[in-house]
């Protein structure tokens, strides 16, 4: 099977390789054309356009990091619009919003080709292992055409139905995520400064009932102040929005989503986008006894 694969990022990198090992033939493109060649050393060849990869696959994937990217990737000039039609697919597996993923579908519909997006639950990790949770939406035909390549990517794959579906299935995911890490990150400090020890409570957290690996995984080196980006903490501030108006149009309160988001930003604003998410834990140690930040 021929895929293209435009957006070479943490994600985009490990989920192009994956499926270049499992014998997919893939044209890849990323805005900075210098990071393909790692994937030209792994037996990829290059598109130099978003465009010129659609023309040469009939499917396409995308991994990109925000609304903007992905609008721009399909409707600027030598965007996939330009080579999108009767017989080809592309599926957006960026984590945008509802709105974002229906103006491309429609755009691609009436340009006669066919749309599925693909948001994904995981991170850097489960990219590289193929072990992510595609949450598809859109063209069935489509979804049914690419399910040897989520077979490679992920661990499970969903099909929820009308565009729009996955994209909020991921948002919902990741503003329950970005809130427990918030929760997490205080719970860390309240056990530092009131003179328990933090590693202690890992220990004791791995034990009971909300034990998760993501406070296995990014527990240990929260304590060390190390945040190499897994999940770029810019892209979950974006999702904490994205959720967060995806609340206001359903008129539904979200008080603990809407306060971490609080503190996403405030570590956006202390440089920090481009950390791993965890590191919002600088934000909620300044603001504690220490003020240690
Ligand atoms: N990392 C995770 O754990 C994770 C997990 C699940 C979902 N996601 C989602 O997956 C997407 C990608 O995440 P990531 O971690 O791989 O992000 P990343 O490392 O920041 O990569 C972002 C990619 O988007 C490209 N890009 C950014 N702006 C662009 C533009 N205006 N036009 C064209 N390309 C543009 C970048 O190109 P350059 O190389 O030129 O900058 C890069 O290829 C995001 O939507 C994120 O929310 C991430």
């Amino acid at each position: 099977m021929e895929v293209g694969f435009l957006g070479l990022g943490i994600m985009g990198k490990a989920m192009a390789t994956n499926l270049l090992r499992h014998g997919f033939r893939v044209t890849v493109w990323n805005r900075t054309l210098s990071k393909c060649q790692e994937l030209v050393a792994l037996g990829a060849t290059v598109g130099e356009t978003p465009a010129a990869v659609v023309a040469k696959c009939k499917f396409t994937i995308a991994m990109l990091s925000d609304p903007r990217a992905a609008l721009s990737v399909v409707f600027d000039k030598d965007g996939v619009l330009e080579q999108i039609g009767e017989g080809k697919g592309y599926v957006d597996m960026s984590t945008v919003d509802a709105e974002t993923s229906c103006k491309i579908s429609e755009a691609i519909k009436q340009k006669g080709g066919a749309f599925v997006e693909a948001p994904v639950s995981g991170s850097k990790k489960p990219a590289e292992d193929g072990q992510l949770v595609v949450l598809a939406a859109g063209d069935k035909a489509l979804y049914d055409d690419m399910v040897p390549a989520f077979d490679v990517l992920g661990k499970k794959s969903f099909f929820l139905g009308e565009i729009g579906n996955g994209a909020k299935m991921k948002l919902v995911v990741n503003m329950i995520m970005g809130s427990v890490m918030n929760a997490f990150s205080e719970g860390l400090c309240l056990a530092d400064e009131s003179g328990l020890s933090p590693q202690t409570l890992l220990d004791v957290l791995d034990l009971g009932g909300i034990a998760n690996p993501m406070f296995k995984m990014k527990g240990p080196s929260m304590l060390q102040g190390s945040y190499n980006p897994a999940f770029p903490l810019k892209h979950m501030q974006k999702d904490m929005r994205l959720a967060l108006s995806l609340g206001d149009e359903n008129a539904v309160a979200m008080p603990v989503a809407a306060a971490a988001n609080e503190a996403f930003k405030k570590a956006r604003s202390l440089g920090l986008g481009d950390q791993d998410f965890s590191a919002v834990h600088e934000v909620l140690k300044g603001a504690g006894g220490s003020g240690q930040a």
